[in-house]
């Protein structure tokens, strides 16, 4: 595979964020964008991956599909997975491992053992390293008797952004927080809220996009360990996308949170992320919360959920009291809330449109409840 070749490029999405993934994908001008099941898939180079893992904030993952071939049996197998070009793409001296994942629909269908023949063809016809410990991953899927081999060149999933060593109890992850932010419309150019702010991630997340951050500048991607990397040429790619140049007369970010703690550490984390001259983080109960001065914004608040922390009738109370205050002080802001229980969303007595797609996360699955601008 040549670096000016195309394949498919698959973005991994949390379930039920492909269409919200899928407007980011559009608006960021990649090629062919399709939503699929957990995904989206676009076509593209070498260049399109780093671009992808640099720049997109919803996707969790950005795997390039290096190539497939047909096997109906394990020697097949074995003997095609011998004559891949596995240097066109893999070095020898980085440590790998192989992970495959198969379907009833296939004559092979042990996933151990499809695994374990190609990591032999890879040391014996590449000379590949492999290492369980491995943070490099090549990806088997075998489906209807089809090898495909996707190369996972993220790594660390996307949501590690790099500047958060602080994280609470239940913290969203930012890739979620970035699509549940692009799903109320955030466009980076209104003040956010976040009234139950946590480690800060909507805000950060808000902060960064208004300022023209790329979401992967402070961290490395298993991408820059494949032989085709060209960091001349990423890091021209990386100057050519920074839009940052600081907004001192953007809009504000504004988190809050009850909890000392939540709050010294999403103010460290907003430091980290270069996002503090325009965000700032107080300790106080939801109750006390006051509408920042100037135009209207967005509201998003992803506040606890029964099943992962506390008592529920505590909650409802919880819940009844953010939507009065959302209702009394927030006339003209909009309102995103993220969680668990369409009870407790209820009980703000907010007027919600018609709600999303449940979202897995943490085990649970989640929804985006959200307003027009308030009356
Ligand atoms: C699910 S966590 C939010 C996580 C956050 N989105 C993050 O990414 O880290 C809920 C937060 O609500 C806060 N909280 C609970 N009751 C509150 C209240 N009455 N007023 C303000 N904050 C409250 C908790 O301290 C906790 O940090």
């Amino acid at each position: 595979m040549s670096e000016i070749e195309t394949f498919e490029i698959f973005l991994t999405v949390a379930p039920g964020l492909e269409a919200a993934l899928l407007s980011e994908v559009r608006a960021a001008g990649f090629q062919q964008p399709k939503s699929v099941p957990g995904g989206v898939t676009i076509q593209g180079g070498w260049a399109d991956v780093w671009r992808a893992n640099l720049q997109l904030r919803g996707a969790a993952r950005v795997l390039a599909r290096i190539g497939s071939f047909r096997a109906f049996h394990l020697a097949q197998l074995d003997k095609r997975a011998r004559k891949f070009p596995w240097g066109d793409v893999l070095r020898k001296d980085v440590p790998l491992r192989v992970e495959t994942v198969t379907n009833k629909k296939s004559k092979i269908y042990h996933a151990g053992a499809a695994t374990q023949r190609v990591e032999k063809a890879l040391v014996e016809s590449f000379g590949a390293t492999l290492s369980k410990e491995a943070s490099l991953v090549l990806k088997l899927r075998i489906d209807d008797n089809n090898c495909q081999f996707s190369v996972d060149t993220s790594g660390e999933g996307l949501h590690k952004r790099g500047h958060k060593s602080a994280v609470g109890k239940a913290p969203m992850r930012e890739t979620l927080a970035a699509l549940f932010l692009r799903e109320c419309g955030y466009d980076g150019t209104e003040p956010v809220v976040d009234p139950m702010c946590g480690s800060g991630t909507f805000v950060i997340e808000a902060a960064e996009i208004a300022q023209g951050l790329l979401a992967g500048r402070s961290r490395s991607f298993a991408f820059e360990d494949l032989a085709n990397f060209d960091a001349e040429a990423f890091n021209a790619l990386r100057l050519e996308l920074d839009q940052s140049g600081g907004l001192a007369a953007g809009p504000r970010f504004y988190g809050s949170d009850r909890n000392a703690g939540a709050v010294e550490m999403a103010a460290a984390n907003a430091e980290r992320a270069g996002v503090q001259e325009v965000t700032s983080f107080v300790q106080r109960a939801v109750s006390d919360l006051e509408r920042p001065e100037g135009p209207p914004g967005l509201v998003i608040v992803n506040p606890p959920y029964g099943a992962r922390i506390g008592n529920k009738k505590l909650l409802f109370a919880l819940y009844g009291a953010l939507g009065q205050v959302l209702r009394e002080r927030f006339s003209g802001w909009r309102v995103g809330i993220v969680t668990s229980d369409n009870a407790l969303a209820k009980a703000t007595a907010l007027p919600f449109l018609p709600v999303g797609a449940p979202v897995a996360h943490g085990g649970l699955k989640i929804r985006l409840f959200k307003t027009d601008p308030l009356p």
